[in-house]
């Protein structure tokens, strides 16, 4: 039996017996309650209420309008539908960076507000502070290394991250403090696979990544992009399992025919 199955809820420490039997983690995203919902009784072990909520569920171009308010009321919609998964939440842009008492207040809040179980910060030795302070309120702190969506204007595009040796060689030590200070596992987005796997061999915390390679500890995809909702987001390391952009779509013709039609409702559909 997988480690995940014996235990009723997950928490951080069935992350870390699972990376130590070799188990592999599974996390999507969520955002709403109904799906949030199926992918718990599915066995999904980690749900991440992403700041991706900003493009998939709010239209933005980039992660950085998303508040906190907004953040809390999909966590809490998230928290309200499961029974094992761990939810990891991650702080928007602006509520954490350069004021380790604000990163403190913006965890805080999550923490009581919507129930979840964890946070999710972007960055490495720039954010020490605050990862710090948070952890110091015992909350539990997922890092975020490679591509960070947050900082897209200071890099300018979403290409592979860390190809460079300097770029590399840094992502590897804020690995390493990251699991120092006491992060509970660490996202790697969008960096050459050897690279992942070194940093997966040398940190004891589970890694997840999203474009790093099979050589890791988990897997993530923003649930959305899995499931084809998302039509033109089309990068080599997503695997799309449904098309349902076009299910939704053809589902919704029907329905408009079968209105225009007279068709819906018929007799045993009404009282
Ligand atoms: O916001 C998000 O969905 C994420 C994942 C891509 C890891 O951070």
């Amino acid at each position: 039996m997988s480690i995940s199955k014996e235990v009723k809820r997950v928490t951080v420490h069935t992350l870390r017996q699972m990376k130590e039997a070799g188990e592999k983690i599974a996390m999507l995203t969520a955002y709403d309650y109904s799906m949030a919902r199926i992918l718990d009784e599915a066995g999904i072990e980690v749900l991440l209420v992403g700041d991706s909520a900003s493009n998939v569920m709010a239209g933005h171009e980039t992660t950085l309008p998303i508040t906190l308010d907004e953040m809390i009321y999909h966590a809490s919609s998230v928290v309200r539908a499961i029974n094992k998964a761990l939810v990891v939440v991650d702080l928007p842009f602006g509520t954490y960076q350069g004021n380790s008492k604000n990163a403190l207040d913006s965890a805080i809040r999550i923490m009581k507000e919507s129930g979840a179980h964890g946070v999710k910060l972007e960055g490495g030795l720039e954010i020490k502070e605050s990862i710090i302070r948070i952890l110091s309120a015992g909350v539990p702190v997922m890092g975020h290394l490679g591509l960070t969506p947050q900082s897209i204007y200071k890099f300018g595009t979403y290409t592979v991250r860390a190809k460079e040796e300097m770029e590399a060689e840094r992502l590897l030590s804020d690995a390493i403090l990251l699991e120092e200070l006491g992060c509970f596992s660490i996202v790697l987005e969008k960096i050459p696979a050897p690279l992942a796997a070194k940093v997966a061999q040398t940190v004891s915390i589970p890694i997840i990544g999203i474009g790093a390679g099979d050589q890791v500890d988990g897997q993530v995809l923003v649930t959305h992009d899995m499931l084809g909702i998302t039509k033109d987001f089309k990068p080599r390391f997503l695997r799309r399992y449904r098309d349902l952009y076009e299910d939704i779509y053809n589902a919704s013709k029907e329905y408009l025919r079968d209105v225009k039609s007279k068709d819906f409702p018929n007799q045993s559909e009404q009282y």
